[in-house]
Parts: structure tokens; C-alpha cells; sequence
């Protein structure tokens, strides 16, 4: 393990160097990130890094243009890279590949692309058409770059860990794919590279989200409708919360049946607007069938 990672910002490079870490025939960990690095990644770098012991481990920084709609402002994204590379560096990652767009489009705009399904087309799908097909696409170019043993994402961004999962089964990828749990603010905040935008008030109207998935959670016991009741209400007293979706499904997004048995693993997601700024949540619940006065 390193403590300066080395900067790849080629293909070739990127292979160079990998070829000589493999040789030792160690699993290759992998963290695509779009960069603004922030504790949430630091969490995946380390997961990554547990995983493949001494083995490398990757990150990738790339804005990937294919993932953003026409009216979601691509020149906005913040880039750091500097900054990104302390965070790598702390900790221990061994490669960061920080390739410009010719590196990863060297065909120019892809005419084979992945197309996510029916998942692509709801929650995020349905606000962010061509979304996934564009994460999907890239995720795919970037695990033929690095040909990883492992990689982690971070559940944070559910949908999109879940697409992927389910690209690397039905495409036979070999990547084991890694989830790694939500890094929260200690008011229960999820991170993300987002915050930043948040003004002061936005941001204390935010943790509505975070509160409202806990007291999903608290209520699962008594079942899902009574469940997202306690949810809608803490999100409606947070007045400038604006809500898109408030939803539970089973653990891979799908419906869930009227009648679940007690004991049924769920998710609880949640997608608002805080001013200008989109912010998604969601978290694991256990559904149960308890009365409301009865013990849960
Ligand atoms: O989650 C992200 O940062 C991006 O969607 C990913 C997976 C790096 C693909 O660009």
C-alpha cells in the first residue's frame, strides 16, 4: 500500500500500471467516483481497501458527461482534483485514474450504449431520463479499463447500486459489487457532493429527509402504510421541503405485495427538492404487521 497514489490520466498509463500490480496476483479493488471527494468516498476507499488487503486499489475521478440531462448544469460540477488526490492519498489508495473525456470516449459520443430497463425508467429514472443509461455506460467503459476483482458504491445511491448490480449479473461482468453503507452528518444528513449548494436554512430543512427515512424505519413494524404516514410527517414540517417520491420497496427496488409477512426486508427511499438542489435518501427497514396499539 502506498501512501501517495499515482496519477494515471491515460489509458496506456492506467494498464502500465496495473499490469505490474497484478502481477503479484492480487485482487484489484475499484471506486469509480465523479471526484469532490468527500467522507462518504473516503468510506468506499477504505471498504475497497479492507476487501483486497494488499492488493491495489483503484479510483477513478471522471465527470461523465453521458449522465447528465440536458438541463442539469455538467459545467457546474465541481472539480478538485487536488483535493481528491489528499483524500486518495490518506487513505491508501494506490491509482487514481483521472482520465479527460477522449480517454473514455475515444470513439466520441458512444453509439453502443447499456441500457438500464425498466428500473431506469423509475424513481431517478423518471426525473433523470438517460440517467442510468449514461452511469451505466460509463461504469461498464471503466470496468474494461480496470478490470477489477471488487468494486464499491456507495448505497447512498441506491437505484444506481442497484442498476449496477444487476448490469454485472445479466452481463456476466465478474465484478463482485460491494455496497457500502450511507455516511451521515451527525444530525443524519447523508453526505454528499450536493450539500454544498445547501444555504443555511436549505440545509436545516434537508435533514427532514434523514428524519423522515428514521421514522419510517421506527414504524416498519406496524407496516408500510403506517410506515410512510410517519414519514410524510416529518417531512411536511420541514415547509421548504418539496417532495418528488416517498417510497418502499423490497431490498431491489422492486413492489412490494400487499400482505408481507412479518420480519420482511424493505427500503425506504425518498428523493426532494431543497430550494434548487435535489437531494435522495433511503434506508433498509424490517416490515412487521403489528397493530398500532398492539407491541411491535
Ligand atoms: O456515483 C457516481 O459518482 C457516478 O454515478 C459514477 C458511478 C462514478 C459513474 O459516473
Amino acid at each position: 500500500m502506498s501512501s501517495t497514489p499515482v496519477l494515471a490520466p491515460t489509458r496506456e498509463e492506467l494498464a502500465t500500471l496495473l499490469s505490474s500490480a497484478r502481477a503479484g496476483g492480487r485482487p484489484v479493488g475499484f471506486v469509480p467516483t465523479m471526484g469532490a471527494l468527500h467522507e462518504g468516498h473516503a468510506s468506499l476507499i477504505r471498504a475497497a481497501r479492507e476487501r483486497v488487503g494488499d492488493g491495489p486499489v483503484v479510483v477513478s475521478v471522471f465527470v461523465n458527461p453521458l449522465q447528465f440531462g440536458p438541463n442539469e448544469d455538467l459545467d457546474r460540477y465541481p472539480r478538485t482534483l487536488e483535493a481528491d488526490l489528499e483524500v486518495c492519498a490518506r487513505e491508501g489508495a494506490d491509482l487514481v485514474f483521472a482520465p479527460g473525456i477522449e480517454e473514455v470516449y475515444p470513439g466520441g459520443p458512444p453509439q453502443v450504449t447499456v441500457r438500464p430497463g425498466p428500473l431506469g425508467k423509475v424513481l431517478e429514472g423518471k426525473t433523470r431520463p438517460g440517467h442510468f443509461r449514461g452511469v451505466l455506460t460509463v461504469v461498464a467503459k471503466l470496468f474494461g479499463l480496470v478490470r477489477p476483482d471488487l468494486a464499491v458504491f456507495g448505497e447512498k445511491d441506491y437505484q444506481q447500486l442497484t442498476l449496477i448490480r444487476r448490469m454485472a449479473l445479466d452481463l456476466n461482468l465478474g465484478v463482485e459489487i460491494v455496497g457500502a453503507e450511507t455516511v451521515r452528518e451527525p444530525d443524519g444528513l447523508a453526505l454528499s457532493s450536493r450539500n454544498r449548494y445547501l444555504e443555511a436554512d436549505q440545509r436545516a430543512d434537508a435533514v427532514a429527509l434523514s428524519r423522515a427515512l428514521r421514522a419510517a424505519q421506527d414504524a416498519a413494524a406496524y407496516g408500510a402504510g403506517v410506515a410512510l404516514r410517519e414519514a410524510r410527517a416529518e417531512l411536511r414540517a420541514a415547509p421548504g421541503v418539496d417532495l418528488d417520491y416517498l417510497v418502499i420497496t423490497d431490498p431491489d427496488l422492486g413492489e412490494l405485495p400487499d400482505d408481507v409477512p412479518p420480519g420482511t426486508a424493505a427500503r425506504v427511499l425518498v428523493a426532494a427538492r431543497v430550494g434548487t438542489t435535489r437531494l435522495i435518501d433511503n434506508m433498509p427497514l424490517v416490515l412487521g404487521r403489528a397493530s398500532e396499539q398492539g407491541d411491535s
